[in-house]
């Protein structure tokens, strides 16, 4: 049975079609990547399986049951930690973990959250109140806050963003171990360093359509297959760049630049080329296959919806 499965899935906003006739299976034990630029769908998606938000068309089921017919099982499946951070401020931590744990009928939890606490680094706020955490320390409780009930399936929305990297390092670790477990993974982020460090099979969503689903290594294959990345120095900052290499570029910082080049259209000595056409020294050259960030740049075309 699919930890996930959705098919055929449709739902508008008044003023958008936010989700298009999607069709993704995630199996159990899975670690997913969900990626796509801003306004993709991704946290819409994540709340219609999550059975928060509802949908116009469509079936979405969790370990084999649905998410509208049996609203109650699915919930217990599943632990969601939303983007947005949301909390109680007159609440402290542990509290916290114990109204949640509350309403999954859980009573006797401590020992649990305690466990959860001690994972998250949370063990020396436990009597801190919410009010009073920093942003990363808030991710933390709501990481934990989704794992009360030992769900099978966690998904989890921009769990690193505004996070610093020890943080995320950290985050990293426990979300592996969670894998490790047994749990099935579903992971948003827009550091796709992130993707390509953690998770296994990714789908890329823009404008409310995958536009692709595959393993990361299949995914990174393809890239390598289509573009290179060329980061020039000059002796000079360059400025605006002509027209013809502007779509191009990735990266523009003081004296260096680094350009995006298709590898069967382009030819990078007709770019250098054209760079010393218009007075530009270079100075150095390098040139590296795709990461999973020229194929996300590829397939969402850098556009946000
Ligand atoms: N409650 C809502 N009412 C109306 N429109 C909404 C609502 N929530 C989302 N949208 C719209 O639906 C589209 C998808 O939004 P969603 O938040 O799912 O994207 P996302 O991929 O999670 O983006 P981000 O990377 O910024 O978190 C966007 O166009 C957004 O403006
Ligand atoms: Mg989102």
């Amino acid at each position: 049975m699919s930890a996930i499965s959705i098919t055929g899935l449709h739902k508008h906003y008044p003023r958008v079609h936010a989700l298009k006739n999607i069709d993704l299976t995630i199996e159990r034990g899975e670690f997913f990547g969900l990626l796509g630029p801003n306004g993709a769908g991704k946290s819409t998606l994540i709340s219609i399986v999550a059975g928060l938000t509802r949908f116009d068309e469509g079936s979405v089921t969790v370990l084999g049951h649905d998410v509208l017919t049996a609203y109650r099982q699915t919930r217990r499946l599943i632990g969601v930690v939303p983007q947005e951070l949301t909390f109680d401020p007159f609440f402290n931590v542990r509290e916290v973990l114990r109204i949640q744990s509350g309403y999954f009928g859980l009573r006797d939890n401590d020992a649990w959250i305690d466990e959860l606490m001690q994972a998250l680094m949370l063990t020396g706020k436990a009597d801190a109140n919410m009010r009073a955490l920093s942003g990363g320390m808030k991710r933390r409780v709501m990481i934990a806050q989704a794992l009360v009930h030992k769900p099978d399936v966690v998904v989890l929305d921009e769990p690193t963003a505004g996070v610093d990297v020890e943080l995320r390092k950290q985050l990293w670790t426990f979300i592996r171990r969670l894998h490790r477990e047994g749990h099935t993974i579903v992971l948003t982020t827009h550091y796709l360093e992130e993707a390509e460090a953690l998770c296994e099979r990714i789908a890329i969503l823009n404008r409310g359509e995958i536009v692709a689903l595959d393993t990361k290594r299949a995914l990174l294959a393809r890239g390598i297959g289509h573009t290179r990345r060329v980061c020039i120095t000059t002796a000079e900052p360059l400025g605006p760049l002509p027209e013809s290499l502007a779509p191009k570029l990735r990266r523009q910082e003081g004296n260096q630049i680094e350009l995006q080049l298709d590898k069967n259209t382009d030819s990078v000595m007709a770019v250098l080329d054209d760079l010393r056409a218009r007075g530009a020294v270079i100075t150095d050259l390098s040139m590296e296959g795709a990461d999973l960030e020229d194929v996300f740049v590829e397939l969402t075309h850098g556009g946000s919806a």
